[in-house]
């Protein structure tokens, strides 16, 4: 049986592999020769497909069971899949041909055709089509470099149902340069804290609110902590207006001390934990990066599920683009605060498993590290 297949978006391929994955555990990943298309195998509900498609930020539509056709393969042999796969994978309802293009034109394709082609062998089949608002849309991602055609039902409109794409920080009432990109911030949230009915998430370090904003507009359980009252007063007047009568709680407090600070009713049910740490030398003025980050990871410890995972950015020296791939294991990193061996052995300490790090590019004088880090189980 064919596997299903995602349809990455965004500026950085890698970091959506790592969000479907983290938002569907029970399948397995394996990247076609594109960069935005990975194929998922596995045992994966249409319900799960559905929530992961609609709180990720870099992945637009998943194709199930999708066809996969290769330009060096005659044509006819794709027509002859799809009218296959029509028949094997009927659908009740009407429908329509959605096409999506990646890395520009494919070369002696034409996806108008190609979708005429299709909506015919639909027709042809007694299905209803309706190009205005069908009640299943098959799926066509056209990618130009890789020269591959998937196709299949979609999951997920393909469009930016959530307005993930389109969301400012700038456009929030409460604004500061420190501010998360919302698409970032919904990535991280959704690497870190994996499918939505998994447990709380918690933003240690809120600021503005980038990470809260999205995970409570993702549906998930959220808290988010800061020690300084202006900052919990402007996340709080973002939350409003992004989401009246949000759940998320806004707490003023200290995430070294995090037992202390967050409600009872959250101690030990924090699977997905973000951290943005100030830059430089910060609030707590007698320590240095390095160790706020330290008792960071150590506090966290205290109020985590057993199955946790955390999501740490890092500002750093340019790095160039480095959107296709995860760093390389061990690969040295040049941080703008603070040695990169010294964040890495406070992991370690605290008992956190360092498992990815990507890096993306933000302008000529600055880059950003991104590290996804698992928690270690205690004896
Ligand atoms: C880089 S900003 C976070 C920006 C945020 N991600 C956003 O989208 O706006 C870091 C924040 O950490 C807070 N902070 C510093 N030390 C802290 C501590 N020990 N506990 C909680 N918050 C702390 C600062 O007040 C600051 O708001």
């Amino acid at each position: 049986m064919a596997s299903h297949v995602a349809s990455l978006r965004g500026w950085h391929p890698a970091l959506a592999r790592a969000e479907i994955s983290a938002l569907l555990p029970h399948a397995t990943l394996t990247r076609l020769s594109s960069r935005r298309l990975v194929e998922l195998e596995g045992d994966i509900s249409l319900q799960e497909m559905q929530s992961a498609v609609q709180c990720a930020s870099g992945c637009q539509a998943l194709l199930c069971h999708a066809v996969v056709w290769k330009r060096e393969e005659d044509s006819s042999a794709f027509f002859e899949r799809i009218q296959t796969y029509l028949t094997t994978h009927p659908r009740n309802g009407s429908v329509a041909v959605r096409s999506m293009k990646h890395e520009g034109k494919m070369v002696g394709v034409s996806s108008r055709e190609f979708a005429g082609k299709i909506g015919g062998m639909m027709s042809a089949q007694g299905y209803e089509i309706d190009l205005e608002s069908p009640e299943h849309r098959l799926g066509m991602v056209l990618d130009a470099s890789a020269g591959i055609i998937a196709c299949g039902w979609m999951v997920g409109s393909g469009d930016d149902s959530d307005g993930i794409v389109s969301r400012r920080a700038t456009d929030r009432p409460f604004f500061k340069p420190v501010s998360l990109d919302p698409r970032l911030a919904r990535l991280a949230v959704n690497v870190a804290s994996g499918p939505r009915e998994k447990g709380a998430t918690l933003d240690l370090m809120t600021g503005t609110g980038g990470f809260v904003l999205e995970a409570a507009l993702s549906g998930r359980e959220t808290y988010g902590i800061d020690l300084d009252p202006l900052m919990i007063e402007g996340a709080q007047k973002n939350l409003d207006w992004a989401m009246p009568h949000s759940d998320a709680k806004l707490l003023l407090g200290d995430a070294t001390q995090l037992s202390a600070a967050l409600p009872k009713q959250a101690h030990r049910r924090i699977s997905g934990f973000v951290l943005d740490p100030p830059y430089g030398r910060n609030s707590q003025g007698s320590l240095d990066h390095a160790e706020l980050i330290q008792s960071v990871l150590q506090s966290a410890r205290d109020v985590a599920a057993e199955d946790a995972d955390l999501v740490l950015i890092l500002p750093m020296h340019p790095f160039g683009e480095l959107a296709d791939e995860a760093l390389v294991v061990g690969a040295p990193v040049d941080l703008l605060h603070g040695q990169w061996n010294d964040i890495e052995s406070t992991f370690s300490i605290t008992g956190w498993r360092i498992n990815q790090r990507w890096v993306e590019h933000v302008h000529a004088s600055l880059g950003r590290l991104i590290l996804h880090a698992t928690i270690v189980p205690q004896d």
